[in-house]
């Protein structure tokens, strides 16, 4: 008989009842040191003060009322993006994926509005994720995400990760947008080189196509910058931003330049939660946190500290793991044991990690976890480690 959850998802045997800082409390009392905040959401960690506060104070007053109407919070917090960043103007959405589905209608409205409706390809990359969608799968086009979903949305146009003569070569007059994240999550913990980064920019500006980056995972201070295509020095035309920037709570964004948003007019667009007060309140809080160069500053040093820590245990146990790769907080192991092995024995010693693509773990911390946490994360991942070696 079908369990009352569709079953699509393959669940640890794990079930969190609370959560404190950058741990979760298991319902049988075991403390689990969170290395995955829920895959790169809880970007302040569990129950921060100040986003609890945000989230029952906006609560006490208005949870939601419509898109008809002004939301203060949600001009707020877009104040505060376009305040922070390469954006003119942002949208609100709910989740990543809808993110995505908002860049390629934009995208195409683009050239739609310039003249050019032949303009609908978008180049994508092997090992990409943008989210379950139609258009979301479609732009990733892996067999995996798209097996007996078809007919697939069309439009997008699958090349190799990290091969910039491909995409010169790719680029016609059908292309609209390059689309790829700066580091890919699910595909491995992949970090674009940043002489890569502005190839594809200067690609996007000699073809007069848009550049956009999904920074759904790799965005909102996780990689040391507040959006990881800092590093390379460059700026996007639009970009897709979600999980971290809601902290836990329900909230993505597209973020965009004047002239790449300049296709959505009244009435093109919409969502009925997409930015309601709860989710903005909260935004705004993170915002607070993550934006103050200090913060950041403290994610660079405990990324390097961890990473260092991370590379003595790869040395020390060859047999286990292969290397370390990533940027910032958003670190990868990539093994030689099965990754699954690896993550579970890490749940035998109270250490959650994320399995990735290409036999990674993931470790995704929260931002904001201490140098003791670090200690102890080491500690456990090194008895995780012993026992797949032993096994
Ligand atoms: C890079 C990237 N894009 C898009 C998505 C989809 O986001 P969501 O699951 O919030 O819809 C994800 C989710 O993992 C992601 O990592």
């Amino acid at each position: 008989m079908i369990p009352s959850v569709l079953p699509t998802y393959n669940r640890a045997p794990l079930q969190f009842v609370k959560g404190e800082g950058a741990w979760l409390i298991e319902a049988d009392g075991r403390r689990f040191l969170d290395l995955g905040a829920g895959i790169a959401v809880n970007a302040l960690g569990h129950a921060h003060p100040a986003l609890v506060e945000a989230l029952t104070s906006q609560a006490q007053n208005l949870w939601h009322v419509s898109n008809l109407y002004q939301i203060p919070q949600q001009q707020a917090l877009a104040d505060k993006l376009v305040e922070t960043t390469f954006a003119d103007t942002v949208f609100f959405t709910n989740s990543g994926t809808e993110s995505c589905e908002l860049a390629v209608k934009m995208a195409r409205k683009y050239f739609y509005d310039k003249g050019q409706p032949d303009r609908v390809e978008i180049i994508t990359f092997e090992g990409s994720f943008h989210g379950r969608s139609s258009a979301g799968i479609a732009a990733a086009g892996s067999e995996k995400m798209t097996k007996g979903f078809g007919p697939l949305l069309p439009g997008f146009v699958h090349l190799p990760w990290n091969d910039h003569d491909a995409v010169a070569a790719a680029i016609s007059d059908k292309t609209a947008a390059i689309l790829i994240e700066p580091v890919q999550g699910e595909g491995g913990i992949r970090p674009l080189p940043d002489t890569c980064m502005k190839g594809l920019r200067d690609l996007c500006d000699e073809h007069g196509i848009l550049l956009i980056l999904d920074e759904v995972q790799c965005g909102v201070g996780r990689t040391g910058k507040l959006f990881a295509h800092e590093w390379a020095g460059i700026t996007p035309d639009i970009m897709m931003v979600a999980k971290g920037i809601g902290g836990g709570f329900p909230l993505g964004a597209v973020l965009a330049t004047e002239d790449a948003a300049s296709g959505m007019t009244a009435g093109t667009h919409g969502s009925t939660y997409g930015g309601n007060p709860l989710g903005c309140a909260v935004g705004c809080a993170v915002m607070d946190a993550v934006a103050d160069p200090e913060f950041l500053a403290e994610v660079n040093r405990k990324a390097g500290l961890l990473r260092q820590k991370l590379e003595g245990l790869v040395a020390s146990h060859p047999e286990v793991f292969e290397e370390v790769r990533g940027s910032g907080l958003m670190l990868g192991l990539k093994c030689k044991a099965v990754n699954i092995d690896v993550v579970n024995a890490g749940y035998d010693n109270e250490v959650v990690t994320v399995p990735a693509a290409d036999n990674v773990i993931r470790l995704l911390p929260p931002l904001n976890l201490t140098d003791e946490d670090i200690a102890e994360a080491l500690q456990r991942l090194e008895k995780a480690a012993k026992q797949v070696a032993a096994a």
